[in-house]
């Protein structure tokens, strides 16, 4: 068996359907087509069955994200969710306004423990700036919905730094976010691609939100973490185990990526990273399809494919883990650490390194608060 099968215990499913293409977003979306589902997941399940043979034993996480993943035709979706290995985390992103009590029992059918809602904001101005579907009331039914059915995992998004808002807006998105008690909340900076129509449309507004961004963040950890929830990485919020009878409420996928474990992705634009190989699925569904269809198990879609060197590897995991709440072990790492760089940020009070070189993978880097507020700029220094 090669380094790369059987490594991934994460696997991430796309599924890129929209209603419509909401102005800021970025991400591998298909418009309308609703004709195109079924055969779509013929080929990713297809894919999936060609490249089992990377995944472990036992599947740690599953994330079904997009697109729209719940306004997939009900047929469809339910065939992926039959298809998924089990798995402790088997996450579906949901739109607010496709979730429906038959949606949500679909769900729970499917063996789906987890939701993560995309709100943005509850401003309906805001929304209308995002190009928005739906409104707040959407968003507060479709988590009354997904309690009906017994969820007791649901992730709320809201983004901030939106054309037009005002700090009063970010309070009031928290304050009505938090009524709604989510396990867990993203909490994401508008970004807004150079040459785009949005950013065409804001650009002034795009730079004097971007000159906030530092307060909005801070008023945002603050507000959180006084309400008892875990900044367990810097954009990411989960209800602190003392308020969840115990439970770890962190984003299990989510830190499969962060702490730089195998996975898997299968479906357009998915990338999967398995050992030191990265794969990135064209985005085109129609290339997709072609090449997955009329065979049982298909022909390899169309892919690039990157070779990551011990030094790439080693700064992505510096990267990532020092988003997160914990201390990183800088053990095997030392290669991709500014000695000089990581000093200068001790003495300026914005990390810490503790314990010595050993088995443990010691010593371990960690950011202090006023560290984590400064983020990138900090790791940036750390950084070789
Ligand atoms: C992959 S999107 C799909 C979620 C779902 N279709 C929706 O729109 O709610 C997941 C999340 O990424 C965030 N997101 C998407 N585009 C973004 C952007 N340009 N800047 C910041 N966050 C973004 C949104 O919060 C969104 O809920
Ligand atoms: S619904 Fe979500 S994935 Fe689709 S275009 Fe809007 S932000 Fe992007």
């Amino acid at each position: 068996m090669s380094s790369v099968e059987g490594s991934a215990r994460h696997l991430y499913v796309h599924l890129p359907f929209c209603m419509h293409r909401c102005g800021y977003c970025d991400f591998v979306t298909v418009v309308g087509r609703a004709d195109q589902h079924g055969v779509y997941v013929d080929a990713l399940l297809a894919e999936l069955a060609r490249e089992s043979a990377s995944l472990a034993d036992v599947v740690d996480t599953v994330f079904v994200g997009g697109g729209t993943p719940t306004l997939t035709e009900p047929d469809a979706l339910r065939r992926v969710l039959a298809a998924l290995p089990p798995a402790t985390e088997v996450t579906v992103e949901a739109n607010p306004e496709t979730v429906t009590p038959e949606l949500a029992a679909l769900l729970r059918e499917g063996g789906v423990n987890r939701i993560s809602l995309g709100a943005q904001t509850f401003a309906p101005r805001l929304l209308d700036v995002l190009e928005r579907v739906a409104g707040p009331d959407d968003v507060r039914r479709a988590v009354h919905t997904l309690r009906d059915a017994s969820f007791d995992n649901i992730s709320l998004d809201l983004i901030y730094g939106i054309p037009g808002q005002e700090p009063s807006d970010l309070d009031n998105d928290l304050a009505e976010a938090l009524a709604l008690a989510p396990e867990h909340l993203s909490l994401y900076e508008l970004e807004a691609k150079p040459g785009t129509r949005f950013t065409h449309a804001w650009g002034d507004e795009l730079t004097r939100q971007s000159e906030a961004m530092e307060g909005y963040f801070e008023r945002i950890v603050e507000t959180l973490t006084g309400a008892g929830y875990r900044w367990y990485e810097t954009a990411n919020f989960c209800l602190s185990s003392d308020r969840a009878a115990d439970r770890d409420l962190r984003a299990h996928h989510n830190l499969g990526y962060w702490q730089g474990r195998d996975y898997l992705g299968v479906g357009i634009g998915a990338v999967s990273t398995l050992g030191e190989e990265r794969r990135r699925n064209g985005a085109s569904i129609g290339r997709y399809i072609s090449a997955l269809r009329d065979h049982e198990v298909g022909e390899e879609p169309p892919r690039k494919l990157e070779q990551l060197d011990s030094l790439t590897k080693a700064k992505e995991r510096l990267m990532l883990g020092l988003r997160l709440d914990e201390a990183l072990p800088l053990g095997g790492l030392e290669q991709a650490v500014d000695g000089g760089g990581l000093e200068r940020m001790i003495a300026g009070g914005l990390a810490v390194v503790q314990g010595e070189p050993g088995a443990d993978g010691g010593p371990f880097l960690s950011l202090t608060k006023r560290g984590r507020f400064l983020g990138g700029g900090v790791t940036a220094e750390i950084l070789a």
